[in-house]
This record gives C-alpha cells, structure tokens and sequence, in this order.
C-alpha cells in the first residue's frame, strides 16, 4: 500500500470509530456554519497528529522565511511571523501532501461544512506552516481566497501570552476596500483558545480573523490545511497576499 492509502485508512478507521453518533456530528456542522469556526480535537488519530507535529518542526528547521509586513488589500493588518510555503512542504514531506489528499478527511469536513470540500484549486494555498515566536508576532486581520481550512495547532502557548484565534463570521472580502475596522465595529468578535494538539476548522473565505498578538516571546506554531467549494473552483482568484507572505 502507498503511503497516500496507508494514511487514508488510518484516518478512515479514526472518524468511522470517533464519530458514530449522527446528531453530534450535525450540531458540528451547525456550529460551524454558525460561527465560521468549529474546534475538532479528534479530526485524526493521536499518532498521526504526533508524527505531524515532528514533520512541521522537521520542515521549519529546513525552511521558514521571517516576514514583517502589513498587507493593503487586508487593510494594512500586519503579518509577523516565520512561514513555509506549500513548495518547500510539496518538495521534501510525503507525510503532509498524503494527509491532504485523503479521501476520508475531505468527506468528513463536507458533512461539516454540508457541501462538497475538494482540493483546493489553486495549488500553494493547499498547505503552509506558521512559526510566531517573538513579542509582537501576529497573523493580522484577514480573509482567505479558498472556503475551507483546517488548523493544526503544533504547539500553543499559555492563554496569557496571547495566540488565540478571534473571528467575524459572515462578512466578505472587497480587495479594493477591505472596510476591515467597519466590520469589527459593526460586529461582535469572537475569541477562541486553543491548546497543543488542538484543530479546528475555519470558514476561510467568509470569516474575518486574525490571532491575538502574542505579548512576549513564546512560541505559537500551526499548519495551516485548506481546500476550496465547488464554486472557488470556478472563479478567477487573485493571490497578493499569499505571493507577499510566501513566495
Ligand atoms: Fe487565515
């Protein structure tokens, strides 16, 4: 067997024996189409987000890039932080391009997200990895280009010391005039933590966030997993801000 099925029988098995009661799965969906947001702490086996885990550090020992900008088109929101691009993850894991490829996981988030979730069409926003580790560091307010995202959160710091996801659902992106500080002002913002180990899966494209900067120097550390709707693989998407972040 390839290491692609070993991975999607492994994942097969975990959901098929994790979420065997209907109603909770669909109170999932619900939250997330709620919230924009939903946490699922056993989206995969324990072993499997460990071997995960070891691949992120693995990979940003070879490859993380530090940024230190603010992008236009998210109303100038900073970006502070170390990256790794989907190229660099393609060319040297196996592990991370077999976990996004598997059949089982992407049924499982459709019934989440109650609509197909296939592959994202635009091949450098399937997987990237984030470090932040110094006082200040943030992933500023933003959208995504693609609908779905998973977040594999690598390593967490204390809640003190800030990192925590905060989200505005419903809400759109204009590139040319992103009216972010409108929507905080018209809206409530939800804060959400999250532990070592945690995941959650994020409406990209029509939730609004961003993470609390942290306020000394620990480390936050994801994976950041995303695919597209039906409909994302139809239109023509621009990609600024993931060319400034990654490329
Ligand atoms: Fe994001």
């Amino acid at each position: 067997m390839s290491l692609k099925e070993t991975i999607n029988q492994r994942i097969t098995e975990h959901l098929e024996t994790t979420y065997t009661d209907d109603h909770a799965v669909r109170k999932l969906s619900q939250h997330y189409r709620r919230e924009g947001y939903v946490k699922l702490p056993g989206l995969v086996p324990q072993s499997l987000f460990t071997e995960t885990s070891q691949e992120v550090h693995r990979l940003l020992d070879l490859h993380e890039k530090r940024i230190d900008i603010h992008l236009a088109e998210t109303g100038n929101s900073p970006r502070f932080m170390s990256t790794i691009s989907q190229q660099a993850i393609a060319k040297d894991s196996e592990l991370i391009p077999a976990i996004y490829e598997s059949e089982a996981l992407m049924g499982f988030l459709s019934r989440l997200a109650a609509q197909p979730v296939v592959q994202c069409p635009w091949d450098e926003e399937k997987y990237i990895a984030i470090r932040q580790h110094k006082q200040g560091d943030t992933h500023g307010w933003h959208w995504g280009d693609f609908s779905f995202t998973v977040i594999w959160i690598i390593e967490a710091p204390e809640a003190k010391y800030g990192g925590q996801l905060q989200t505005v659902p419903h809400t759109d992106w204009n590139k040319q005039d992103p009216r972010v500080e409108e929507y905080l002002q018209q809206h409530p913002i939800k804060t959400w933590g999250h532990a070592t180990g945690d995941l959650y899966f994020l409406r990209s494209d029509t939730t609004l966030h961003r993470t609390i900067p942290l306020n000394a120097d620990r480390t936050r550390i994801i994976l950041n997993t995303c695919w597209g709707s039906e409909s994302d693989a139809k239109k023509e998407a621009s990609h600024e801000t993931m060319h400034a972040m990654f490329d």
